[in-house]
């Protein structure tokens, strides 16, 4: 049977290629779209390490409406679209706040312009739980009320889900689309022939972690533990990236099964909160590595608690979590491996 095509805007990049895979494993035919602004060409290498084929790939900016209209126009029949491209680094997006809201805001509505004149309906949406701020209530669902962003990047995201609603709202619209808000992505898939490639000093927990027990960096700094927690320090709920592409396959199974314009929000999270301290702990049992760390100052905008309640996910999209957290930081600690030997063999 003919492989449908989707089109992974981003498909190179952390999330988005191991989209790639769970696609491709799922009988679809990914077609990837990416400027490689914040990703690496390497990562096609990866992928076809993976797959054993080439995923066909188009090197294009998605604000570049005759750029975008051009693949739509070679690639004849796409089914359908997942929206990963987008700048995603929280402080950076508070020094550069015009450079998120045109990458982040253009490349929607560039891509809602062409998916309309070639009338391509279904939409993936890469959101994520930063449009919740700060909850009142935990865990939070999909109606717990969205507050105002803590960043220009949140709130190009909160923006990006209004936009989406309103074009759906809209009288002929053809628009079908399913906002997936993650939580915490962690880990990397089980090759090790792709995960997270943060450039520079990570800004993230995880790549911090095993660049910390790989002796790239001295030690970890916890952003506080004076907070209401159990153990004083943040609480997330960190989702396996595997769990959290697949998570994109089912979202296109749904759409691609009605006709009608639809806009509909999932959570994408495990349902289980940790902690720093207990990340730290399981990545210490997970690998045997010792992590050196210190507690430091709290960092400003952190949310100090939020982890996902699933139950939508689980009883209308049809999707649950199945990697524990220990699971996905070996996975992590696998890729940190990978990419030393990889450098060390540049080297
Ligand atoms: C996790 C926890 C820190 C680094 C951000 C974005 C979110 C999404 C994921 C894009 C926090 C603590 C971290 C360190 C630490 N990004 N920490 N020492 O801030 O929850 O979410 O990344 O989609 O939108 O907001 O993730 O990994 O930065 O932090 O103690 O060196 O780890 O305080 O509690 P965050 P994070």
């Amino acid at each position: 049977m003919e492989r449908k095509k989707i089109l992974v805007t981003g498909g190179a990049g952390y999330i988005g290629s191991h989209a790639v895979v769970e696609l491709y494993n799922g009988g679809y035919q990914p077609i990837i779209l990416d400027d490689f602004s914040n990703s690496q060409e390497s990562v096609l290498t990866g992928i076809k390490d993976i797959l054993g084929v080439e995923i066909p790939c188009h090197h294009v900016d998605c604000t570049n409406e005759s750029a975008l209209h051009e693949v739509f126009e070679q690639e004849q029949n796409i089914q359908g679209v997942i929206h990963f491209a987008a700048f995603k680094a929280v402080g950076e997006s508070v020094q550069k706040p015009l450079k998120y809201y045109h990458n982040n805001l253009d490349s929607l509505l560039v891509l809602l312009k062409v998916m309309g004149e070639f009338h391509v309906q279904n939409l993936v949406f890469s959101s994520s739980c930063t449009v919740y701020g700060i909850p009142d209530h935990l865990p939070v669902t999909e109606e717990t009320p969205t507050k105002p962003a803590t960043s220009p990047y949140g709130n190009t995201k909160k923006i990006c889900e209004d936009i989406l609603t309103d074009v759906v709202k809209a009288t002929g619209s053809e628009l079908r689309t399913i906002l997936l808000r993650y939580f915490n992505p962690i880990g990397a898939h089980e090759s090790a022939k792709i995960g997270e490639l943060p450039l520079g000093v990570p800004q993230n927990l995880i790549p911090f972690v095993t660049q910390t027990a790989a002796g790239i960096r001295e030690k970890l700094t916890i952003f506080g533990d004076t907070y209401d927690t159990p153990d004083g320090t943040n609480i997330r709920d960190y989702v396996h990236v595997v769990d959290l592409a697949k998570a994109h396959v089912v979202a296109v199974e749904r759409l691609l099964k009605g006709k009608e314009a639809i806009v509909e929000v999932f959570n994408v999270g495990t349902g289980r909160g940790n902690s720093v301290l207990e990340v730290v702990h399981a990545f210490e049992k997970a690998t045997g590595k010792k992590l050196n760390y210190t507690i430091g100052p709290p960092r400003p905008g952190d949310v100090p608690a939020i982890y996902a309640d699933v139950t939508k996910s689980v009883n209308e999209l049809g999707f649950k979590t199945t990697s524990t957290l220990e699971e996905a930081l070996a996975s992590a600690w696998k890729w940190q491996l990978h990419l030393q030997e990889v450098s060390s063999h540049a080297s």
